[in-house]
């Protein structure tokens, strides 16, 4: 049995006072949510408060990126040991937003995948497909070749501590959702990619599904068999409806 996991991505959004508020929110509400593990994934320079914040609770905090570099002259940038030793949890690798406006190819994510790793981090390794690609039918290509990359690069044993969450591009910040059938489908696809090395690691691996899940639509995603959890962007920034996807994917390990 898989335990749900759901994190929240505040991308670009957030100061000081509005963090503080809505992790006191997220941890008032969390009480009975012992079935799924979740997190916040604040900007960088917000992570450290949202730790203190939430030391000793089960909330976790993670970080959006990280460097593919491990140290040296690289401005700008922050590392996975940085992130770790400041007490994250998780951090986003490959996000399409990564992809697309920040040139990250399929093997810079592998490496980010490979250093976060190395320095204790949980990857939660971000792919899917723009609408142009599903409609010509190499949606599966795609997502594939995202994946193929990093097993190339750490190999399937170190997959089973990664997450993975399938983010088609034409549902993120759109209000369009996948169906329930078709998040399945593609989430099956990629435990059958990765099943065909190891069965094991397919069966372990959890497998989130992101692009406008809300309040309302979260219960029907997470009832799928292969869906265990959520990535969760723009409806994580309001505590209440963050607290009501938690509850539908605790809901969904019964
Ligand atoms: P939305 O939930 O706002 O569509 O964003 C999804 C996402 O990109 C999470 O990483």
């Amino acid at each position: 049995m898989r335990k749900p996991i759901v994190l929240g991505n505040w991308k670009l959004n957030g100061t000081p006072a509005a963090s503080d508020a809505l992790v006191a929110s997220i941890l008032a509400g969390m009480a009975s949510l012992d079935a799924v593990d979740i997190g916040v994934c604040p900007p960088c320079v917000l992570i450290p408060q949202a730790v203190h914040q939430t030391t000793g609770t089960h909330l976790a905090v993670g970080a959006q990126n990280c460097s593919e570099f491990v140290t040296g002259a690289y401005t700008g940038e922050v590392s996975a040991d940085m992130l770790r030793e400041v007490g994250c949890r998780y951090v986003l690798v490959g996000h399409s937003e990564r992809r697309a406006l920040f040139g990250e190819t399929n093997e810079i994510a592998a490496r980010k995948v490979h250093i976060a790793l190395k320095s204790g981090l949980t990857p939660v390794l971000c792919v899917g497909e723009t609408l142009e690609e599903r409609e010509s039918g190499q949606m599966n290509t795609v997502v594939e070749g995202q994946i193929q990359a990093v097993l190339n690069e750490v190999g399937i044993e170190l997959f089973a501590r990664l997450v993975i969450a399938y983010e088609p591009i034409w549902a993120i910040g759109t209000g369009l959702t996948a169906t329930p059938a078709q998040a399945q489908a593609m989430h099956a696809m990629i435990r059958g990619v990765l099943g065909a090395q190891s069965p094991a690691v397919a069966r372990a691996v959890r497998i989130q599904y992101g692009g406008s899940v809300k309040a309302d639509n979260a219960a029907q995603l997470f009832a799928e068999p292969d869906i265990d959890g959520g990535l969760i962007g723009g409806a994580s920034l309001k505590a209440e409806d963050f607290l009501v996807i938690c509850r539908a994917a605790a809901d969904s390990s019964r």
